[in-house]
């Protein structure tokens, strides 16, 4: 029995989204609305591009759930892509943002909260020196310039299914490893010419590294340290710490991009397994849900961009960092709460239990179909994944990221009261969740299960 037969999900999900149409007029109407100033009726496209449905316009939320404007609640398991795991209303983040905005939000001087924040995140993650950007994808790319700056060389290289942001350099596939075909934009709009210095390798491929630095003309090796944005691939013992060995060798710069992975372990992988790198980029508010990326320095790259500041007052050209709003005092107080108050060694212990749980239960319901598939489980990640071994590869890892499957899930589970992750992600449980919460997610998939597998 192929529980992912076309034929078997279509007549299910043509059932489930006429039934998510009708509980959502009025964000239909809103969407109406909205389309005459907005492309698709939204602020920004992915609201709209995540999903094969209308988008729901909020009301308001509390804890893990979340409120539309025609009243459904629903229990949110994608924590807007991990960009708020606090959860939502009256919490410890939203408290010192208040109190925060109550006295200035943004001044072009730090604040007293950035200092904390910094003592936070070396004590995690182990990264000594910390600079603050409004995005991850912008810390990415200070990474990659600051790299570059340091190295004098242009070449960065990236993993086959990586995603570090809308950047030029990184929206870019394929290219080889050896340097004889360069990588190729992977969207519309990106400049054949900034792809060029970019190649892919295969992620837990350390040979396939060492070609690519074979030449001695790499800056940046940027990575993540699991794949997370092609559901779940997990680094092999030993691939991490092997490519850095390699990476330093070859007289290249080391990236990690945690930007999700902090969200999954206490200090990241960095934090839980000890890893060495030369920069570590963070994003996505560390989940307080507030503009805000990062990234820690080794001293001698904090030594580095202090000496080649970018001023107009000083004729010498420098490392050209930094925003208007960059590490303002609202982002800073949000996540200062969310490091000291949130996401503590206690908080991270208990979600983690709970994505096991999670885990548990979605194998259990794997067990009981006798289906080829497993749960992912990292932390508090989880998710089907749709094949017998866990991917090492992105090829892989894609057989889990299955549209039509997505597509009917998401839509059986928000009729039924739960905001599933988007199709390349979790589920993921947050710092807001409860066990009930969990064995609700469970439940309605065992449904879902069921009622693919009788028809
Ligand atoms: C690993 C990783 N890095 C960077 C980014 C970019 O984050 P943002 O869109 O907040 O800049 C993402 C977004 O999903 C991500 O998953």
């Amino acid at each position: 029995m192929d529980l992912l037969d076309k034929e078997r999900l279509a007549p299910l999900y043509a059932r489930e989204l006429a039934r998510f149409h009708a509980r959502i007029p009025k964000s239909m109407a809103a969407r109406e609305v909205a389309r005459r100033f907005m492309p698709d009726g939204v602020p920004m496209s992915w609201m709209s591009a995540f999903f094969s449905h209308p988008p729901v316009f909020v009301d308001g939320g509390e804890g893990s759930v979340f409120r539309d404007i025609d009243g459904n609640e629903f229990v949110d398991f994608n924590l807007a892509d991990l960009s708020n795991t606090v959860g939502y209303g009256k919490n410890a983040v939203s408290r010192a943002l208040a109190d925060c905005a109550a006295r200035g939000i943004q001044y072009l001087q730090p604040s007293m909260d950035a200092i904390n924040v910094s003592a936070a995140l070396a004590a995690r993650t182990g990264m000594p020196f910390w600079q603050y950007t409004g995005t991850a994808s912008a810390a990415n790319i200070e990474a990659i310039r600051i790299a570059r700056a340091y190295t004098r060389r242009d070449k960065v290289v990236l993993f086959t299914g990586k995603y570090h942001g809308h950047i030029d350099t990184t929206l870019a596939k394929g290219g080889s490893p050896e340097g004889n075909e360069p990588a190729r934009p992977s969207s519309m709009g990106v400049s054949a010419r900034a792809t060029a210095d970019a190649v892919n390798v295969a992620f837990n491929d350390l040979d396939h590294l060492k070609a690519a630095l074979g030449k001695g003309d790499v800056a940046l090796v940027l990575i993540e340290p699991a794949l997370t944005n092609c559901s779940l691939v997990l680094p092999d013992p030993g691939f991490l710490e092997g490519a850095f060995e390699l990476t330093s060798a070859a007289g290249a710069l080391f990236a990690l991009d945690e930007t999700h992975t902090l969200q999954m372990a206490y200090g990241g992988l960095i934090g839980e397994r000890g890893l060495k790198a030369d920069i570590l980029t963070l994003g996505k508010g560390f989940g307080a849900g507030v503009s805000l990326g990062a990234y820690g320095l080794t001293p001698k790259l904090a030594r580095f961009i202090d000496q080649h500041q970018d001023s107009d007052t000083v004729p010498e050209p420098g490392i050209a960092l930094g925003g208007t709003t960059y590490g303002n005092a609202l982002s800073m107080a949000g996540a200062r709460a969310m490091l000291d108050e949130v996401a503590t060694p206690e908080a991270h212990t208990r979600i983690a239990k709970l994505g096991a749980r999670l885990a548990d239960g979605l194998d259990a319901i794997i067990a009981k179909y006798d289906l080829p598939w497993r749960a992912f489980r990292y932390g508090p990640r989880s998710g089907f994944c749709l094949t017998p071994s866990l991917p090492r590869t992105y090829v892989q890892a894609l057989r889990s990221v299955h549209a039509d499957f997505y597509n009917l899930r998401h839509t059986y589970l928000a009729n039924r009261g739960i905001w599933d992750a988007i199709v390349s992600a979790g589920p993921q449980v947050s710092f807001a969740h409860t066990e009930q919460d969990v064995d609700c997610y469970i439940e309605v998939c065992a449904e879902l299960i069921d009622e693919i597998a009788t028809g």
